[in-house]
């Protein structure tokens, strides 16, 4: 395949073709990505709880993350591959966003875009990124990385909450106004929000937990694929797959053959023939 890059997320924006984008967490689900028919690959830093075990995703180190990010990069050669700044590498000043960016630029083979979670408070970080030639994808609504502040994995903006409706509709608007941001995930709000912002915006914007009228959707991969056997309680996630139970039952039924004798078989066994050593390449 031919690698997409931000002209063809573009053009499938204007044709009105909803754009899919999934995270990838090592070099396995990269090529579980890289190979199915999805747009876009994030390299999210969700990767501290699903791949690293960690509580979220305020533990992860920036080393730890680049170390994975690069093997995921390494596995996704044809899609758009964007990859988040993770908690406290960029926060602190404009120039530590950058220098978290090039490194991440340097060591991944094939990075596009940057995400960063957050409003108008990074309007400047976007600008000096954007006009340095690299790509950001802005994410809004609930905000991972500030759960603790936040109290907790909640829905953002809703009936009840009309000034914070208002609020984060007004933060995309002016996200999208600086010219600096090509793509906005919008996390955990309600769908009619998701709705208004799209229809208000001419970026892509990328739901997880935002309805079917953004522009596309990203899920965490290992959440999809069912991977963690733990996440049915996520509204907004839908398991396609159960990674997890085939997983535990393959590892149960290794568990018997080998305690019954059936593993390893004949096949699986080097022969010792009456003449000759039966030399096998494998
Ligand atoms: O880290 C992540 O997986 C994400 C999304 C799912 C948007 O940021
Ligand atoms: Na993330």
């Amino acid at each position: 395949h031919q690698r997409k890059t931000i002209l063809d997320i573009q053009q499938q924006h204007r044709d009105k073709i909803p754009i899919t984008c999934i995270t990838a967490h090592d070099y396995i689900t990269g090529k579980f990505a890289n190979e199915s028919n999805v747009d876009a690959v994030l390299i999210g830093d969700s990767l501290s709880m699903v791949q690293l075990g960690y509580p979220s995703t305020n533990q992860l180190k920036f080393d730890e993350f680049t170390y994975i990010a690069q093997a995921v990069s390494r596995a996704v050669t044809s899609k758009y591959l964007i990859c988040d700044l993770p908690f406290g590498s960029y926060e602190s000043s404009v120039s530590k966003a950058v220098e978290s960016a090039m490194k991440l630029f340097q060591d991944c083979d094939n990075l596009q875009a940057i995400k960063i979670e957050g409003g108008v408070e990074y309007l400047e970080y976007f600008k000096k990124l954007d006009d340095i030639g690299i790509a950001v994808c802005g994410h809004y609504g609930l905000t991972p990385q500030r759960h603790a502040y936040l109290g907790g994995y909640k829905l953002q903006g809703g009936s009840k909450k009309l000034q914070q409706s208002l609020e984060i509709f007004q933060t995309c608007l002016k996200l999208q106004n600086s010219g600096k941001v090509k793509m906005l995930v919008l996390e955990c709000i309600p769908q009619a929000l998701g709705r208004l912002i799209t229809q208000n915006l001419d970026i892509p914007t990328i739901s997880i937990g935002a309805g079917k009228y953004c522009s596309g959707q990203i899920l965490v991969q290992a959440d999809l694929l069912g991977m963690t056997g733990s996440t049915n309680n996520i509204k907004f996630v839908k398991q396609y797959a159960s990674f997890y139970d085939t997983a535990i039952d393959a590892l149960n039924d290794y568990d018997r053959e080998v305690k019954n004798q059936q593993f390893p078989g004949p096949e699986h066994s080097f022969m010792m023939s009456k003449d000759s050593y039966q030399e096998l390449d494998y």
